[in-house]
């Protein structure tokens, strides 16, 4: 019998009970959403935190690539990177330290902006609140699209992220394989290699618990997310510029509070630790 329904129904009703009890403000919690939106040093433990910063660093470091094969420069004008589902915009400020770029961070979530607005602000990131088809739909061209753990809460996610208007690399990722059900605010379960043929031609990663990446051809025990990458024809593939298995240099991260060790999160919830045992 499957017991995953169970288990988030108790992981839903535990952490509401315990969000009442969590000292989070009346913002952070409407924010965090049953544990669906990451506030870094606020909510979520330390692996959480490190694998949302190991995709972005990923593509950060992806464009820093590019740029390092045209010679350091973009061609021409600023390069311009949208983040769909930027949530509070700890991604779009990992992304705004490349030179030369504007970021554009969109979110339907008014809250999640206000805090981005308030904590990630820089002077090169505009905010956006949209929902996604629509912005999807009618955008205008951008060099670089990346999202993290948005597309599978969108009804027919993949085609619209299929369709967005990008130049020079598409950089997204979303729980791999996951059973229906398990989680509430997902609308797209059991998303596997198979997901991503219209994509082609296109690279896949997989990103584990540890928040470490791995190329296709070695596919970890137990990925947790798997990440969709394509690209403009005249750009090297990732798997040439990068070494894998992939983790951001934290110590060159600068700025940003991730911890070099693992850490207990400043205001732990319940369901961060049973995710934990259950390992997702
Ligand atoms: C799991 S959070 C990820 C946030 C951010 N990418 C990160 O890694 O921290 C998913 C985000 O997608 C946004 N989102 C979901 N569906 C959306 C839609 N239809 N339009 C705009 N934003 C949406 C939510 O508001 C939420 O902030």
């Amino acid at each position: 019998m499957n017991s995953w329904p169970k288990v988030a129904k108790l992981l839903r009703n535990q952490t509401s009970m315990e969000n009442s009890m969590s000292g989070l403000t009346q913002l952070e919690e409407s924010i965090y959403n049953e544990g669906e939106r990451l506030i870094p040093g606020v909510t979520h433990d330390f692996k959480e935190v490190r694998r949302h910063y190991s995709s972005y660093y990923f593509w950060r470091d992806a464009i820093l690539m590019d740029l390092a094969q045209k010679g350091g420069a973009a061609d021409a004008g600023p390069i311009r990177v949208v983040d769909l589902g930027c949530g509070v915009g700890h991604g779009c400020a990992s992304l705004s330290e490349i030179p030369g770029v504007e970021v554009v961070g969109v979110d339907m979530s008014e809250d999640s902006l206000r805090y981005a607005r308030q904590n990630y602000n820089r002077p090169n990131i505009q905010w956006l609140q949209a929902d996604l088809p629509t912005f999807i739909r009618e955008m205008d061209p951008f060099d670089y699209v990346v999202s993290r753990g948005v597309i599978e809460h969108i009804e027919n996610g993949i085609e619209f992220v299929h369709g967005s208007n990008w130049k020079q690399r598409l950089m997204f990722d979303v729980p791999y394989d996951e059973p229906a059900g398990v989680n509430p605010h997902h609308v797209i379960s059991e998303i596997r290699e198979e997901t991503f043929e219209p994509f082609q031609p296109a690279e896949l990663f997989f990103q584990d618990l540890e928040g470490e990446i791995f190329s296709q051809n070695e596919k970890p025990p137990r990925p947790n997310m798997i990440i969709c990458c394509c690209r403009a024809e005249d750009l090297k593939p990732l798997n040439a510029g990068l070494s894998f298995p992939y983790m951001p240099d934290w110590q060159a991260v600068g700025g940003y509070a991730v911890p070099e060790a693992p850490a207990e999160p400043s205001r732990k919830t319940l369901k961060d630790r049973l995710f934990r045992l259950f390992g997702r």
